[in-house]
């Protein structure tokens, strides 16, 4: 059953808001690597402006009271913030579910042991490629394949249930049967293949990053015959591109229905992309409370439920299964925010959506442009 929480707000109407599940912190913009494929904005957060780890604890006490389970701490990269200790501590009081992602370059086995003391639950190291030449080139970092596979043993050693993180695109597609074994050889209990998603600085890199048709159904493929080969083993979870979709993704699990993202300078936001939608005000966890944000502010209640919705999605009988897919997609590809997600095949923008994608597949990658110009040179 889906727990609910009541609003009092007028703006809440009668429909049950359900409560969230999950939050995302963003807790600082830093980061040492340079993915191409960084979902965080163009503009990054600047450090003077980070939110210190008591407004953090305080928040993550009014997340636990709101409902959520699980907490996700991220970036950037989380464990650049020497305070981080002092935020799992808060985050295991409140009785939640830690769950660190890291790029792990810069986690030592001490400091590791320190944070699983605190209440690290789990740890989620991201893997560029399994060749450590190209992995080490995509993330623009030096050895950084090396120290990520012996963070991910300490985790093991720990004890730590460890979640290994593939962003997958056209340059590191091919690795995808590695990838596995990588997971299984490191004893991962989940391995997640991502298909790189195109929102902040991925968008810039789109070209350099699109696989084929081809490659993407293969990854399928590969995908499913692993999952059945590793039932109770590795769990494997699978993102697939939207540009070669069908029918477009419940976006965060639908807006305002289950997520809620903070960034490093305290915007609660409904999705990680949000701030790219002209006029939507997010507001700022230091003026206002999570509980009275997640149930009656504009941000939240903007494209909750199904009232907002246009044709096609309005009439649609999946409008309650993929709530009208990525407000962020369709904004930046149609220019409607309300508009019905491009991945969707009732969208008229659908076909020129896929073409994108196909043209771009079978150009030339070009180079990749790294968030530092001297990286890119
Ligand atoms: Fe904003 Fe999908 S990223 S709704």
């Amino acid at each position: 059953m889906t727990a609910v929480v009541n609003s009092s707000g007028p703006q809440a109407g009668a429909l049950h808001i359900p409560a969230p599940v999950g939050l995302l912190a963003e807790l600082t913009h830093r980061c040492p690597l340079q993915c191409p494929y960084c979902s965080n904005p163009l503009a990054l957060e600047r450090v003077a402006n980070e939110l210190p780890a008591d407004v953090w604890v305080d928040v993550l006490k009014q997340a636990a009271d709101l409902g959520v389970l699980q907490l996700h701490l991220s970036g950037g990269e989380p464990t650049v913030r020497r305070d981080l200790e002092e935020i799992v501590t808060g985050a295991a009081k409140a009785g939640l579910y830690t769950n660190l992602i890291t790029a792990a370059v810069l986690l030592t086995r001490d400091r590791l042991e320190k944070l699983a003391q605190a209440g690290v639950d789990h740890v989620q190291i991201s893997f560029q490629d399994t060749e450590p030449a190209n992995a080490d080139r995509i993330a623009h970092y030096e050895r950084g394949h090396a120290k990520k596979l012996e963070a991910a043993g300490w985790v093991r050693a720990l004890g730590l249930p460890l979640t290994v993180n593939a962003p997958i695109h056209r340059q590191n597609i091919e690795s995808l049967p590695a990838f596995i074994e990588l997971a299984e050889r490191l004893g991962a209990q989940r391995l997640e293949v991502a298909h790189v998603q195109y929102y902040g600085w991925a968008l810039k890199n789109r070209q350099a990053l699109m696989p084929t048709r081809a490659q993407v159904l293969k990854s399928a493929e590969i995908v499913a015959q692993a999952r059945e080969r590793l039932k109770g083993i590795l769990v494997i979870d699978f993102v697939v591109p939207d540009y070669y979709a069908r029918r477009p993704k419940p976006c965060m699990g639908g807006w305002g229905r289950g997520i809620i993202n903070i960034t490093p300078a305290g915007k609660v936001l409904p999705c990680h992309a949000a701030e790219s939608l002209p006029g939507l005000v997010c507001e700022n966890i230091q003026n206002r409370s999570l509980r009275d944000i997640w149930l009656s502010s504009d941000a939240f209640q903007k494209f909750r439920h199904t009232e907002w919705m246009q044709e096609p999605c309005r009439s649609c009988e999946f409008k309650e299964l993929d709530w009208g897919g990525c407000r962020c997609q369709a904004f930046a590809f149609v220019g409607d925010m309300r508009a019905t997600d491009p991945a969707c095949g009732k969208s008229s923008f659908h076909a020129a959506f896929a073409d994108t994608a196909h043209g771009e597949a079978a150009s030339p990658p070009g180079p990749f442009v790294f968030r530092n110009p001297r990286a890119s040179a």
